[in-house]
């Protein structure tokens, strides 16, 4: 692909406004300042402008550890967004393929790919999410069983799908729960609905997709191609 090609691409400039960035000096392809235009880059090409890589042009899938304290929207008048933990280009083409509430932690993905994120935010496709949760209150003998047969959350129509619960600690109040739904503060709502108060909500997976352990709070990386492909 011609280099000025690939900069109306990934900075959504137009060709004129690339040539511009060439003639300036602003980016250069394996270390080197390059001027000309019709330069050829490829998929192994680093591509960087104002000492940024540029990703090939194409849809973007990121992980996020999200800490608290953030919300995942574009704007909030009272919490900072997620996206200011974001250090890439055209961020305002990006979005949130389900998302946490201000004080849940854990994995987020972010992409540009609607398509993508339908698949896993539509309740059709019935997409696992992995949480921890620690509770208030004892975990009650019969939640396994009650959320097996699904629960009444108020304001919904029907029962919630049958959930999983595994517990990891009991002194502590810890377990995992894996649902294929996402309504609004669906976990909260559930142990609610049980009686009981989620202290601490932590996601940890998304279908196939496990949050790197490697990602302090508020760290994110790119998904592999595995994982992209995971999501089906
Ligand atoms: N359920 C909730 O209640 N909150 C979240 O952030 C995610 C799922």
């Amino acid at each position: 692909m011609r280099l000025d090609k690939f900069l109306c691409e990934t900075l959504g400039v137009t060709r004129r406004e690339a040539t511009i960035l060439l003639r300036r000096g602003e980016v250069s392809v394996d270390e080197k300042t390059i001027k000309v235009a019709s330069v050829q880059v490829s998929e192994c090409s680093k591509v960087e402008w104002q000492d940024r890589i540029l990703p090939m042009p194409g849809p973007r899938y990121f992980m996020l550890n999200k800490p608290e304290g953030f919300v995942c929207s574009h704007e909030d008048n009272a919490n900072p967004t997620a996206f200011t933990l974001f250090d890439e280009i055209k961020i305002d083409k990006l979005h949130f393929a389900g998302r946490l509430d201000v004080d849940t932690t854990g994995l987020v993905l972010i992409t540009d790919d609607g398509q993508w994120s339908h698949k896993i935010t539509s309740p059709k496709r019935k997409c696992n999410k992995v949480y921890r949760v620690w509770l208030e209150e004892a975990i009650g003998e019969d939640y396994a069983d009650q959320l097996t047969v699904g629960l009444q959350l108020h304001n919904e129509k029907g029962l919630t799908l049958p959930a999983k619960i595994e517990v990891v600690d009991f002194s502590q109040n810890e377990l995992l729960l894996t649902i294929c739904e996402g309504k609004y503060h669906q976990v909260k709502r559930m142990f609610a609905a049980l009686g009981n108060k989620v202290e601490r909500l932590h996601r940890e997976a998304i279908g196939e997709i496990v949050l790197d352990e490697t990602l302090e709070p508020g760290e994110y990386r790119v998904l592999t191609a595995e994982e992209i492909q995971s999501i089906g």
